[in-house]
């Protein structure tokens, strides 16, 4: 994969580099040039397919599912490059029609011809509950002890499975993609991002080419959907503030396709739901920006490098309609609102934003003062005593082409 090197610019606010988006100039460059002058030029480098694959073996990519045509998450599977470990978090439904068990029917025929290493787990099994009670991780936990419903505790899930498969990296994409070579890119760049950071916490947001929608019989390619164009705004107000400098470094505010090395991913607060990315971000500011004292991490030790690439391949996914797209605008407003590192503008400016929406929507649940629900970071968690009660819950994985050592 060839790209923009350098970032054209980078903000730096504390310990922290945003890079400025890069674009992609080969999705495939060639194998085993090591560091040849083939590598690089003034303006791009390029990982060969030796270097990409040797992040893959380091990394796991987690797919939250819920409810999505399994044709679909199959579909997704056959992107994913065959070193990458594969964990597919479900919430599907299980009565009255048992949807997992058609998941789980689904990847062990599939896996029988693809040879990958997949891992399915359901998000509510009482079992999995029981665990993160007994290892006292309550924060993912509803009343009923049972896990919370939502994306990020899928992806909460996902990274404790990649952290017990010690695995180095941990990408996520999601279920609902009708374009494996779409996914294969995803994780391409995720790779790349890794090989280009020049430190061991980092975060790689994928920016989509465009968003393809048909209208009167055409299809029209636009680049913004409209819960990313607010959100990046809010964003960017937040960083120009910050800085004191007015720029819209952010366009990646909301991806769902991202990828954390593990050891900033177990760093983390994870905000629940929908949220989650925007909250990546903010949280990221919060621990490592130095705005605001954080005694829980060392900023002196390491800092945090964000890049953010554009994609080649057109984002074309699942239509859910307009009532889950204005909840996630919601949920996404509300955590940069709440956040301590928002000031007192930004933050009338978005209640404005959240009131007009309420307005138009009266199904609209969601209000500017809501508290955000945020899950602690899994470092908290003793890997060693969930490793032993996932092994004395046998039937709490499927598991397939999976080594049992
Ligand atoms: P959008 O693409 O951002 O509009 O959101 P989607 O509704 O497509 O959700 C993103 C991904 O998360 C999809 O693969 C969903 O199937 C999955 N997903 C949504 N809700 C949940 C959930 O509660 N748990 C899990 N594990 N996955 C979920
Ligand atoms: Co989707």
């Amino acid at each position: 994969m060839r790209l923009d090197f350098p970032p054209k610019y980078t903000e730096t606010i504390g310990a922290v580099k945003i890079h400025s988006l890069q674009k992609i100039y080969e999705i495939d460059s060639g194998c085993n040039f090591g560091t040849t002058s083939q590598a690089y030029n003034s303006l791009t480098t390029a990982f060969d397919n030796d270097t990409l694959s040797q992040i893959f073996q380091a990394m796991a990519v987690v797919i939250p599912v819920k409810d999505e045509k399994l044709s679909l998450l199959e579909g997704v599977l056959s992107g994913i490059p065959n070193e990458c470990l594969i964990i597919i978090v479900s919430n599907s439904q299980r009565h009255p029609v048992d949807r997992y068990a058609m998941e789980v029917e689904m990847v062990k025929q599939y896996s029988l011809f693809s040879n990958k290493r997949i891992i399915t787990i359901h998000q509510t099994d009482p079992n999995l509950g029981r665990i993160f009670h007994k290892i006292n991780y309550p924060s993912i936990l509803d009343h009923n002890n049972q896990v919370r419903q939502g994306k990020a505790e899928g992806m909460i899930i996902g990274i404790l499975l990649s952290k017990l498969h010690k695995k180095e990296y941990v990408g996520f994409v999601d279920s609902d993609n009708y374009f494996p070579g779409a996914v294969n890119e995803y994780i391409k760049i995720f790779a790349s991002g890794f090989a280009m950071s020049n430190s061991p916490l980092c975060n790689v947001r994928i920016c989509w080419h465009s968003k393809p929608k048909i209208a009167n019989n055409k299809v029209y390619f636009p680049k913004w959907g409209r819960i990313s164009e607010y959100s990046n705004k809010y964003l960017n107000d937040l960083i120009s503030y910050i800085t004191g400098y007015e720029r819209d470094i952010i366009t990646t505010g909301n991806a769902g396709e991202h990828s954390l090395s593990m050891s900033l991913a177990e760093n983390l607060d994870f905000s629940s739901g929908y949220s989650v990315e925007p909250y990546e971000l903010i949280n990221i500011l919060e621990k490592y920006g130095g705005i605001i004292s954080n005694k829980s991490v060392d900023i002196r030790q390491h800092g945090v490098e964000i890049f953010q690439v554009e994609t080649r391949n057109p984002h074309f996914h699942e239509n859910k309609g307009n009532e889950h797209i204005q909840g996630m605008l919601q949920e996404s407003l509300n955590v940069i609102n709440n956040s301590k590192i928002c000031n007192t503008e930004i933050t009338t400016d978005i209640k404005n934003h959240l009131l007009m929406l309420q307005q138009k929507d009266s199904l609209s649940n969601i209000k500017s003062n809501d508290k955000i629900i945020l899950m602690d970071p899994i470092k908290t968690i003793e890997i060693d005593k969930f490793h032993e009660l996932v092994v004395d819950s046998p039937r709490l994985l499927k598991q397939f082409n999976i080594d049992e050592k």
